[in-house]
């Protein structure tokens, strides 16, 4: 069988599943499928989640943290109100200089998990997606280090390429667990890989320097 009318046929049925199961995304089954294996969002979890619209990863990461959790999605665009409640989405900017600010507003304590699906407007190009790509996760771990308590987990979408490693020894120097996974609900033929960072360590003069590049 040609490996394209597989992968075609692998989209549409997660389009489907993502429809008869009220989710915003067919991407919702990427986070479901690694939450499930890892168990890295628990109940009553804070969790952050980066570049959230239209809100798939939110409806899952609900799901996991139950009514005495809470969900913040933050996205360049404006996403649609939930029926549920202990959810709140804000419109932010990632790459801002007052989005830890902005976001630490909203939360009644530390975070325990952020997950980030954000990514860029593809322009073709390799290099550049790849290198944007990495920009945001980058970005994404950079918030990550000052929004999340002491052992809290990171998610976060990456792309395969040459920057790919110089980005996974960073986040190792702040995390006991780092694992680059594919879950099936990700197109095989796309360069989208996800990092899971577990465990986050103690790095007070990191804190310190990030909060000082924020105010
Ligand atoms: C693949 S979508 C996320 C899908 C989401 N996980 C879901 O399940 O519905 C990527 C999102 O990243 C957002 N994004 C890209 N750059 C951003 C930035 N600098 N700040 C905030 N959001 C950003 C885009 O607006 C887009 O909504």
């Amino acid at each position: 069988m040609p490996k394209a009318w597989n992968q075609n046929r692998k989209q549409e049925y997660y389009y489907k599943k993502a429809k008869a199961e009220n989710y915003r995304s067919r991407a919702a089954y990427k986070l479901a499928q690694t939450a499930n294996k890892y168990q890295f969002i628990r109940r009553n979890d804070i969790v952050v989640d980066l570049g959230a619209a239209p809100g798939g990863w939110i409806q899952v990461a609900r799901k996991k943290v139950g009514k005495k959790g809470f969900v913040l999605g933050v996205d360049l665009k404006p996403i649609e109100s939930f029926a549920q409640d202990y959810i709140k989405t804000i419109i932010g900017d990632l790459t801002s200089p007052f989005i830890v600010n902005q976001i630490l507003e909203f939360l009644p304590r530390k975070a325990d998990v952020v997950i980030s699906d954000a990514a860029p407007n593809i322009t073709g190009t390799w290099e550049v997606d790849q290198a944007k790509q990495i920009d945001l996760a980058d970005q994404s771990l950079k918030i990550s280090l000052q929004i999340l308590r002491l052992s809290g987990n990171f998610f976060t979408k990456v792309f395969e390429g040459s920057m790919l490693n110089d980005f996974v020894k960073k986040v190792k120097k702040h995390f006991a667990i780092v694992k680059l996974l594919k879950p099936k609900a990700s197109r095989a033929k796309s360069s989208e890989m996800f990092l899971l960072a577990l465990d986050m360590k103690s790095n007070i003069k990191l804190v310190e320097k990030l909060s000082k590049e924020n105010s």
